[in-house]
């Protein structure tokens, strides 16, 4: 049995909400170690902070080929990311190099659901934009828009599609979902077409994963068929949508006005003209940052990667097939 791995901790979750996520590890004989500065690592940056690395508790970072496949990361055994996306995980490529990936799903629907209402909340009744007159020392009422007895159109009805139709419906929000698998034993949404998601919803959130069927779904097009009142939500992944394009239909009033979470490019650049942009509600990537859901999730990952060191197949793994491989670089009990 291996006695200590080296962790790499690039989740800035596992960080501020890991406290028994680093205790599972250091009793487990790990050695913890963090990069320089949290955030997604890419290329360069990635490889370097991979040397000598047995295991990482995974942000958003560009595993590539070229990172995995890197001498720097010849030791590295498990991916194990905090959180549900993998986009940003060359799976194949893990899988060819023996590194197993493992994912926490269900941990947190929630949260992001919530965060996703509150984005259309304060949207939709203007609570960012009265905060900032008030401390400005102004008294000044903003009219916003009703949200009981709206359509909400949800875009991918996964488990956090599905939290935020629970949420709506106790808003009495009509709903509509797209999706490429509807499943006509749900009662509790209409599973519309994308152009009539569009075309009469008064919240368009998107919840769909990033694949290469999805990237850019939402552009200048899709922005053209919402109503002119309508809002968009976006708590999945920045490139499902054309940000040019609807910095264009937020100038043009051609949609009433967007809240993004996630971005093409994370940290949204400093100079991004989505900061400048008129009735545009931003935030920096953390609908899934509410305190416990941050600890079960930091645990989850710190499992995954206890029990591979103790030779056991973690859960939620996302390439099974690895197990097969005689390119595994963990070693497994008989
Ligand atoms: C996820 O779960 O993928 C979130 O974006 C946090 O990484």
């Amino acid at each position: 049995m291996n006695t200590s791995w080296k962790v790499l901790i690039t989740a800035r979750g596992a960080q501020a909400a890991g406290e028994q996520a680093q205790e599972l590890l250091r009793n487990a004989g790990c050695e913890i170690i963090f990069p320089p500065k949290f955030g997604a690592l890419k290329g360069d940056e990635l490889t370097a902070a991979l040397s000598g690395m047995d295991a990482v508790l995974a942000s958003l970072d560009g595993y590539s080929d070229n990172v995995l496949s890197s001498a720097a990361a010849s030791r590295l055994k498990i991916i194990a990311r905090w959180g549900v996306g993998y986009d940003s995980v060359d799976i194949a490529a893990a899988t060819r190099n023996g590194i197993v990936v493992t994912y926490t799903p269900g941990l947190l629907d929630d949260a992001v659901a919530d965060y996703t209402f509150a984005l259309l909340l304060a949207l939709a009744r203007r609570v960012h934009e009265v905060h900032v007159t008030m401390q400005r020392g102004e008294w000044k009422n903003a009219w916003g828009d009703d949200i009981a007895g709206k359509t909400l159109g949800i875009i991918g009805l996964g488990r956090i599609g599905k939290a935020v139709a629970r949420r709506a419906s106790g808003f009495n929000m009509r709903v509509f979902a797209h999706t490429a698998h509807p499943d006509a034993a749900n009662k509790s949404v209409e599973f519309v077409s994308l152009e009539k998601l569009l075309g009469e919803s008064d919240f368009v959130s998107l919840h769909a994963a990033l694949t290469p069927a999805t990237r850019g779904m939402i552009g200048e097009a899709q922005l053209r068929q919402m109503k002119r009142t309508a809002y968009l939500i976006n708590t999945g992944r920045g490139a499902l949508l054309d940000e040019i394009a609807l910095v264009r239909a937020l100038k043009g009033n051609s949609i009433a006005g967007a809240a993004l979470d996630v971005f093409i490019t994370e940290p949204l650049p400093a100079d991004s003209t989505l900061r400048s942009a008129p009735n545009l509600l931003l935030s920096p990537h953390q609908s899934s940052y509410a305190r416990g859901t941050g600890e079960r999730v930091s645990l989850s990952a710190a499992q995954a990667i206890v029990d591979l060191l103790h030779g056991k197949k973690p859960q939620n793994v996302l390439n099974p097939e690895v197990f097969d491989s005689s390119q595994l670089r963990a070693a497994l009990n008989p």
